[in-house]
């Protein structure tokens, strides 16, 4: 992971990824680093921070570690404030963090299932840019970008509160777009499709699971975390200066089909 070239503009830029000690987040925050950002790594688990946050560091970047339940508003003001003490800046936000726990039928769904995934993935998104947007602004401009899904379009049997809280999270999208604008700070959107992360490691241990995805999209493959990441990487980048309030899907072309399924 040594700096290349820096086509994307991340070199001095200071980076913080939610839900970053895994999965998609942590494929995002290495692509930060290797473009010779610094890097935030946070989750709710400091041990995982501290471990992902060593791993970027002995491959040659630069990252800290600084845990955060995006649930709770304190810790997002923490996590921002704590950012600017110790790197100086802020000029990246990725609003990574989510969960998906429960599989059911929104109608029969418990009340508490549906605090936790709206408390984390959209509450928790917005906690992230209220206290991260203003940091940026006085920066004099930089990016943030949200992880949405493609299950925020369709009604999907037993998707439960997931697929709502992330259609809410692309109109929160281009709210803040509208908000931050003028003050130079860029507010965009990644829609994954299936992506191979622990997320959805219960239906993807299936072949039955991949074959059926993997059938239904023309480019046959299922994602990686790192075809996500380079998404991320792109609306946060420099090269991406006149884009601000759109979602880009990143499904292999699984979406385009539905209507002929
Ligand atoms: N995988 C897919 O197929 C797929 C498809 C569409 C969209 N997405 C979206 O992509 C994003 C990343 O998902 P993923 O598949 O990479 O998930 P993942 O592998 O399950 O990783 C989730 C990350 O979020 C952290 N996290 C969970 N709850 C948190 C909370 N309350 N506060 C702070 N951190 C929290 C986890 O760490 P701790 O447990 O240590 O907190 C972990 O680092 C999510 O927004 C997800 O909705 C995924």
């Amino acid at each position: 992971m040594r700096p290349g070239a820096d086509h994307f503009g991340f070199a001095g830029k200071v980076a913080l990824v939610t839900g970053s000690t895994r999965g998609i987040g942590l494929a995002a925050a290495r692509l930060f680093a290797a473009g010779g950002a610094s890097v935030v790594i946070s989750s709710r688990k400091p041990e995982a921070c501290a471990v992902a946050a060593a791993a970027i560091t002995a491959a040659g970047g630069h990252a800290i570690a600084i845990p955060a339940h995006v649930g709770r508003a304190p810790d997002c003001a923490h996590l921002v404030e704590e950012t600017q003490n110790r790197l100086g800046r802020l000029d990246i936000a990725i609003a990574n963090a989510a969960v998906n726990p429960v599989f059911s039928p929104v109608s029969n769904l418990a009340e508490e299932s549906w605090d936790k995934v709206i408390a984390t993935n959209l509450t928790g998104a917005w906690h992230l840019a209220r206290f991260a947007l203003p940091a940026i602004a006085r920066q004099h401009g930089g990016a943030m970008v949200f992880i949405s899904s493609i299950n925020g379009r369709f009604g999907i049997p037993n998707s439960g509160a997931y697929g709502i809280s992330k259609a809410a999270v692309e109109q929160l999208t281009r709210q803040l777009a509208v908000e931050w604008g003028s003050q130079n700070v860029r507010v965009n959107a990644v829609a994954p499709g299936t992506t191979r992360t622990d997320m959805i490691r219960a239906l993807t241990a299936n072949p039955a699971f991949i074959e059926a995805v993997e059938s239904r999209t023309p480019l046959r493959r299922i994602a990686d975390p790192e075809d996500i990441a380079a998404a991320i990487a792109f609306l946060a980048s420099t090269a991406a200066r006149h884009i601000t309030g759109q979602v880009l899907t990143v499904d292999g072309g699984e979406t385009i089909l539905r209507g002929a399924l």
